[in-house]
């Protein structure tokens, strides 16, 4: 399959429309998008990226209008964070309406909703008419696309069309938050952090892993945002040497940062954030054998952060 690039919403979704999935920006990182409505299409995704038919998609909605269409109810809670964060980087776990395929949420009953604010990303949707499915548009267990050029590295010749935008903003994925329960839990940490949610719903928490009665949110059992290079986690920056071949990101100056053969030095956590994914993957392509990632501080989009580098450690 050739893959189409463009800077046409409406070219793009011509090819959603005709049943093919194409790869679009948000504020988050770059999603992989299909007709919720097309079973067949959905299909396209999960073997596109090499996904586990077991993890389920977020639903991505251009408007209020369009969430009747994908839950059968909206909790009081949900409401106060749809009012609070949406549109933005935030995922509302719901329950799921009938009319939308199992294959999207992997059998679920529920179902992750966001409205992307990214003015591509609501172009798209708007000319779609429908809400998409859309993972993040990489090959299963590679760092999420920040750039389209890193859509295309992974998925050129095994999608239809990849719309372009520039660099994705936040450059981690959305929160993703379970309303269906007595309290909001934060499945995954994300671009919108617990402290900011906590100013709405202060009963939110973060899902504990050992909680076994907590519906997890599945794609987090699998291996994730890896480069092929060895992540460790540096806790001392000023004693951080390259054994080999190393690349350094972090906020502060490793010991000797000429040894290093590529040095990211971000100016806060917000940068950090929005860098990590594709540095990872600019090092692969330099042949970088291991990369150290600073540890930083867990407040705000730190959470997020250390959730991510942690994963890409395999701790
Ligand atoms: O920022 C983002 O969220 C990006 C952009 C494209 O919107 N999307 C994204 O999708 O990161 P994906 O598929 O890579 O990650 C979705 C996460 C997975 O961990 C999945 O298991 C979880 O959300 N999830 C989706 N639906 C769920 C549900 N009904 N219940 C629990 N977890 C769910
Ligand atoms: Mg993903």
């Amino acid at each position: 399959m050739k893959t189409k690039t463009t800077q046409s919403p409406t070219l793009a979704a011509r090819y959603i429309a005709n049943g093919e999935i194409v790869a679009f920006p948000t504020e988050t990182v770059y999603g992989l998008g299909a007709n919720i409505f097309n079973e067949d299409a959905i299909r396209k995704i999960f073997e596109a990226k090499g996904r586990p038919a077991d993890n389920p998609l977020i639903a991505h909605i251009a408007d209020l209008s369009q969430l009747k269409s994908v839950t059968s109810e909206i909790p009081p809670v949900a409401e106060q964070l749809i009012e609070a964060f949406f549109p933005g980087p935030l995922t509302l776990v719901l329950p799921k309406h009938k009319t939308v395929p199992a294959i999207a949420t992997a059998g679920l009953n529920t179902i992750g909703v966001r409205m992307p604010g990214h003015p591509i990303a609501q172009q798209l949707l708007r000319a779609c008419g429908v809400p998409l499915v859309a993972p993040s548009a990489n090959l299963s267990g590679r760092p999420s696309p920040t750039t389209w050029q890193a859509v295309r590295d992974d998925l050129s010749g095994r999608i239809a069309c990849i719309l372009k935008g520039d660099q994705t903003k936040v450059g981690l994925e959305s929160t993703v938050v379970d309303c269906t329960g007595d309290r909001p839990k934060i499945l995954r940490a994300g671009g919108i952090t617990l402290e900011q949610l906590r100013a709405v719903v202060p009963e939110t928490e973060l899902a504990d892993s050992e909680d076994s009665s907590a519906p997890k949110s599945p794609g987090m059992k699998y291996r994730h945002y890896s480069p092929r290079a060895q992540v460790f986690i540096s806790n001392f920056p000023q004693f951080t040497m390259p054994g080999g071949e190393a690349g350094y990101i972090g906020i502060d100056p490793p010991a000797r940062p000429d040894a290093f053969q590529k040095v990211l030095l971000c100016k806060d956590i917000a940068e950090y954030a929005h860098s990590l994914f594709q540095f990872f993957r600019e090092c692969d392509d330099l042949g970088i054998k291991t990369i150290y990632c600073q540890a930083v501080s867990e407040g705000g989009l730190g959470l997020a952060l250390m959730d991510r580098i942690r994963r890409a450690a395999h701790e």
